[in-house]
């Protein structure tokens, strides 16, 4: 990879992570992972995320709300539910910042992922309140866990201090800038999304299509990312592999309905779990 190259994304740069299951295995073996978001009236967003992690085959999946999480849901019941003040992080991986908001109690729980040394996705109010809070930004580039961030261009913008302009101008330098400045794989969201890591190797993935610009598609993209990281991808392949099945899905559905017009967030982790068994 040399630095000055953008490679297109293909199950050639993630299959040798693809294994098929051994007999002898619990769900211990594929990973418990935390969806750390769901602040009031934002609920669903977390809910997605743990979804399509455990269709990308995470063992354990838990959303974790700020404030009154439900008992359960009867659409998922897989997914278990918690309040944050009871949630240890001794997740394999978290991802937060599905519905997370803004609060101080959300920036509560950012210091305390960054800090916790466990592998974690970061996605949406994550970011925003990391692009305002120098002392977070400083401590997360201390971090020595695998990371990765998804942001989408305004996402990019504001870790920036720029304006989404001027990253989808030149959307190779920002993906490369915010790699190197937070040592995190960084997911810079959009048609056409990059993947750039830490060490300048930079991928752009040719999936995907205009039916995924509807609301949660991107909760779905994190839970699916620290899917693969809690069942030991590192950071590069997870992502890779997440945003290659994520805009592959939509891609199927476009093609099986004649038209990417009303795909649905909920509809793209089941497509993208046909895709990976036949990858297998
Ligand atoms: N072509 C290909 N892929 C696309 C396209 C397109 N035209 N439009 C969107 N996508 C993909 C992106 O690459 C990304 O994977 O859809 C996903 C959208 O993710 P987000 O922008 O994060 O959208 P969403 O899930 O609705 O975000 C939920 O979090 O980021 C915040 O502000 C956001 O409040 C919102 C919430
Ligand atoms: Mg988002």
């Amino acid at each position: 990879f040399p630095a000055t190259d953008c490679w297109l994304n293909t199950p050639e740069l993630f299959g040798h992570f693809l294994k098929p299951r051994l007999h002898d295995t619990h769900k211990g073996s594929y990973g418990r992972i935390a969806i750390l978001g769901g602040a009031e009236g934002m609920g669903g967003a977390p809910v997605l995320a743990a979804r399509a992690a455990l269709y990308t085959g995470a063992g354990l999946a838990y959303a974790v709300y700020l404030k009154n999480p439900p008992s359960y849901d009867p659409v998922s019941p897989e997914v278990m539910f918690r309040a944050a003040h009871r949630f240890d992080f001794s997740a394999d991986v978290t991802v937060i910042g599905p519905g997370l908001g803004q609060s101080p109690v959300a920036g509560n729980y950012l210091a305390r992922t960054i800090a916790s040394g466990k592998p974690a996705v970061f996605d949406a109010d994550a970011l925003n309140i990391l692009s305002e809070n120098p002392a977070l930004q400083f401590s997360f580039s201390e971090r020595n866990a695998p990371s990765v961030m998804t942001p989408h261009p305004l996402e990019a913008a504001r870790l920036l201090g720029r304006d989404s302009a001027f990253v989808q101008s030149d959307r190779l330098n920002a993906g490369r800038t915010l790699a190197e400045q937070f040592n995190a794989v960084i997911v810079l969201k959009g048609s056409g999304t990059l993947v750039c890591s830490p060490d300048g190797k930079t991928v752009i993935n040719p999936t995907g299509n205009p039916g995924l610009a509807t609301a949660g598609t991107g909760d779905v993209l994190s839970g699916m990312t620290g899917a693969l990281m809690a069942q030991g991808w590192p950071a590069w392949e997870a992502a890779l592999a997440a945003v290659w099945l994520h805009g592959k899905a939509a891609d199927v559905l476009e093609k099986e309905r004649h038209g990417c017009v009303g795909i649905t967030a909920g509809e793209i982790a089941p497509k993208a779990r046909f895709l990976l068994n036949e990858l297998i």
